[in-house]
């Protein structure tokens, strides 16, 4: 398989960083994402920097974007917004449907309007999309409504496109080191990159591939 060229949103830290350094190390040329770089994790990348939190703003950000780059053949969704919360929480619920939702899907869409090549998508999402957590409701409907969005995008696309969700249960990253809560058994970022990259290498995944990933 040619190596492809990829976006990796949110991959500044955590599992985004991972991602990005297990794509680069076989090969591939990573276009890193985030709101802030210290100008150090990636010599060697391109960058793009971009808030997700305004969907309209992000995508006029990306369409000039294009315009300048390459585009990707290969988009991991993975910047995303967690904020425990009530199901009626109006702030939590906007900015989890932003950064989660509207932001990724839409810029899938502006890709796939400017790629003539297949488009391999992969979703880091969570074992809440499928379980909603009720102290993180409109993180887990934001993540469960992403799913749905990119299997009714499957049935539509013109050109091939392979769809990869990823629903890890805990990673030790940032959010999580802070937090009093931590489960006893936790994955680590690598341990998501890892199964990605195992995924993207399978030949046989030509369409679809579910993954529930959790520790132990
Ligand atoms: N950690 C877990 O236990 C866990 C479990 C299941 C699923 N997930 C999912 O896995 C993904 C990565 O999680 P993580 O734990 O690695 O997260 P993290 O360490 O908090 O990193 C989040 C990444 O997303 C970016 N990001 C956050 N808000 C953004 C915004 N408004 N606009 C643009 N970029 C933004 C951050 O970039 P900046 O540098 O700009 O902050 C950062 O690169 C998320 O989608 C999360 O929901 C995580």
């Amino acid at each position: 398989m040619t190596p492809p060229r990829a976006l990796v949103t949110g991959s500044t830290r955590g599992i985004g960083q991972a991602i990005a350094a297990s794509l680069e190390e076989s090969g591939s040329m990573v276009i890193r994402h985030g709101r802030t770089f210290k100008g150090s994790e990636a010599p060697k990348s391109q960058m793009w920097l971009c808030d997700f939190s305004d969907p309209t703003a992000a995508c006029a950000q990306w369409k000039l974007w294009l315009e300048q780059n390459d585009p990707p053949d290969l988009l991991v969704h993975n910047a995303g917004h967690f904020e425990a919360d009530t199901a009626w929480e109006p702030k939590a619920w906007d900015i989890c449907m932003n950064v989660n939702f509207h932001t990724p899907s839409r810029l899938t869409q502006l890709l796939l309007k400017n790629l003539e090549r297949p488009l391999t998508v992969v979703n880091i999402l969570s074992v809440a999309a499928l379980q909603p957590r009720p102290d993180a409701y409109s993180y887990s409907e934001s993540k469960s409504l992403l799913m749905r969005w990119m299997h009714a995008l499957q049935k539509q696309a013109s050109q091939p496109l392979r769809i990869i969700n990823v629903y890890p249960g805990p990673v030790l990253t940032d959010a999580w080191k802070k937090a009093s809560n931590r489960p006893v058994a936790m994955l680590q970022p690598m341990d998501v990159a890892r199964q990605v990259l195992r995924l993207l290498l399978k030949p046989q995944v030509s369409r679809t591939a579910e993954l529930i990933l959790t520790a132990g």
